[in-house]
């Protein structure tokens, strides 16, 4: 009796959050987590195995860094980035993010940038920019990746992953794919970025309420995306995609 109130308190509150309309469009699948935790290859191979469109948001963020450090804008300033981001024409497509119609792949894995990307994005008129991109995408459903993607950017995706891992592996896993071989300074930089992205005022990174919790330190990625497949069966949302 008393689950079946619980029940339809919840439905009832699902559809207050226009969860009736959920069930209609294209699935939006959302994988926050830290640094190194194996969200972008994650996310890309997901989108693949599914057929939906694949978001980096980090990229985002690292494209705005980039921009700001290229027109000499002091990063320290708040109201100086702010304004500066207000007038940028940032979008994404799959060949990446272009900043007023260029494309600004090829510097955004620099640590110059990578530290630059953490600075700005504690900024809200950042975000806020930022956020109008990111939500573009949902109409024809997403495997979106990010730090605050299932908190702030869909709050109402159809399932949320929050994928996480010791950092020691995250910075083994960082070395490897930037070939670097100090993988103590990259923990370091790892740790000093987690610290501010969990701390920020605005948009701090931690798992949403009802995300699924992966630790992917014992795990290969195709293990990680069968426990993702596995979640994505029970709910029915293959049959979403068209
Ligand atoms: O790949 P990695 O997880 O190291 O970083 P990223 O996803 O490319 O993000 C770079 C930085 O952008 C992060 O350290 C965050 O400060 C910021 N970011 C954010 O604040 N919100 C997001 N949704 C994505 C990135």
């Amino acid at each position: 009796m008393a689950y079946v109130r619980i029940r339809a308190l919840q439905q009832r509150s699902h559809k207050a959050k226009g969860g009736h309309l959920n069930r209609y469009r294209a699935p939006i699948i959302t994988i926050d987590g830290p640094a190194g935790a194996g969200k972008s290859s994650s996310a890309r191979a997901l989108a693949e195995r599914i057929g939906l469109g694949y978001l980096d948001s980090g990229a985002l963020y690292r494209a705005v860094a980039w921009k700001m450090r290229d027109r000499k804008i002091d990063l320290a300033c708040q109201a100086d980035v702010e304004a500066a981001c207000a007038g940028l024409q940032v979008t994404w497509s799959e060949a990446g993010v272009c900043v007023d119609g260029a494309l600004a792949s090829e510097r955004l894995r620099d640590p110059e940038v990578t530290f630059a990307s953490a600075v700005v994005a504690a900024y809200p008129g950042v975000r806020r920019v930022l956020i109008g991109t990111q939500r573009e995408m949902a109409w024809r459903g997403v495997v979106a990746e990010g730090r605050d993607i299932g908190t702030v950017v869909f709050p109402d995706a159809d399932v949320k992953f929050y994928l996480d891992a010791a950092p020691e592996v995250r910075a083994a896993r960082r070395a490897k794919e930037m070939h670097r071989t100090d993988t103590d300074t990259l923990l370091r930089e790892i740790m000093a970025r987690d610290d501010r992205d969990r701390h920020r005022t605005v948009a701090p990174l931690l798992p949403a309420a009802d995300a699924i919790v992966i630790d992917s330190t014992p795990l290969t990625l195709s293990d990680v995306i069968d426990r993702m497949m596995a979640e994505i069966g029970e709910r029915g949302l293959l049959d979403r995609i068209r």
